[in-house]
């Protein structure tokens, strides 16, 4: 489908063309039983895919990604990933939240040599080390790796939650809002640095954000979800409205973004479905 501005959309849980990594199927919760925050949820990812989701605050999003990592149960429905379904949460799957969660008396080597020995137990200490010191340059902080998070500062952190998140080699990385807390300046390096490395390593990514630039700099498909809502019908949850092709090359870069053809189009297309239809139906 084509929207009026050019944009080309689909509905929900209409695959990729390749092979499905991921497949949300008819997923609900509800925390008060007649009302669900939002029903119908399906949507599927490829491998190396980087999905965003949209929406404004209280439709669901979070929700989704807890049940995705294995942090929440779903009210209904089911999520397969590599064709198995999933149950509670997995190393194969690396989380970043809006705040760094990070342990605050060990320092940034530490933090991330604790993961990634959960992740290879069987690993010698200087196997343990060369891994970490190759995630933390990554992020350009071998400066500080032996520094604590009360050292550092918040743009700091959250490159360390990254780190440790791509450190223990997820199948699947799932991002809540990770620059959400940051200051423009320090968002837009960080984006920059994650989309190298998600291009380096090829990740499949599922991010949340409210930001449009940044989904339409980061994602290949955006998903765009409205909130519940009493209707004149009755109450109707949320759940996902319409998923965005990204028609710009992936080479894209954030400073050149605005000069790309299609972008303004884009951005229209999401601006007005958060203005006039994420909310109200
Ligand atoms: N543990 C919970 N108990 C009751 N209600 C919850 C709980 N967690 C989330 N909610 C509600 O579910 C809705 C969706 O929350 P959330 O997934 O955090 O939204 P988003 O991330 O899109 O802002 C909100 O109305 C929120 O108040
Ligand atoms: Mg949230």
């Amino acid at each position: 489908m084509w929207s009026e501005l050019g944009v080309r959309t689909t509905l929900q849980g209409e695959a990729p063309a390749m092979d499905s990594f991921l497949k949300i199927e008819g997923l609900a919760k509800a925390f008060q039983p007649a009302r669900p925050v939002f029903a119908d949820v399906s949507f599927a990812l490829a491998r190396g895919e980087f999905v965003c989701i949209i929406g404004h605050s209280g439709c669901g999003k979070t929700t989704i990604l807890n049940v995705l990592a294995g942090l929440d149960r779903a009210s209904a429905g089911h999520v397969f990933m590599d064709g198995r379904e999933l149950v509670g949460p997995s190393l194969e799957r690396g989380v970043v939240f809006q705040s760094h969660a990070l342990m605050p008396w060990l320092t940034v080597r530490q933090n991330i040599a604790f993961a990634v020995k959960s992740r290879w137990p069987g690993w010698t200490r200087d196997q343990v080390d060369a891994h970490v010191r190759k995630f933390v340059a990554m992020v350009g902080l071998l400066p500080a790796i032996d520094r604590k998070p009360s050292q550092l500062s918040g743009g700091m952190k959250q490159r360390v939650g990254i780190a440790r998140a791509f450190s223990i080699q997820p199948k699947m990385l799932l991002l809540d809002e990770p620059f959400g807390a940051l200051d423009a300046l320090t968002r837009g390096s960080i984006q920059d640095e994650l989309l190298a490395i998600v291009r380096q390593t090829q990740q499949t990514v599922f991010m949340i954000t409210h930001d449009v630039d940044e989904a339409i700099l980061l994602a290949d498909r955006i998903l765009l979800m409205h909130n519940g809502a009493d209707t004149p019908g009755g109450y109707k949850p949320g759940g996902i409205a319409e998923v965005v092709v990204n028609p710009l090359p992936r080479e894209r870069t954030r400073a050149g973004l605005h000069h790309l053809d299609g972008y303004y189009d884009l951005r229209n297309h999401i601006v007005d479905f958060l203005v006039t239809r994420a909310l109200a139906h």
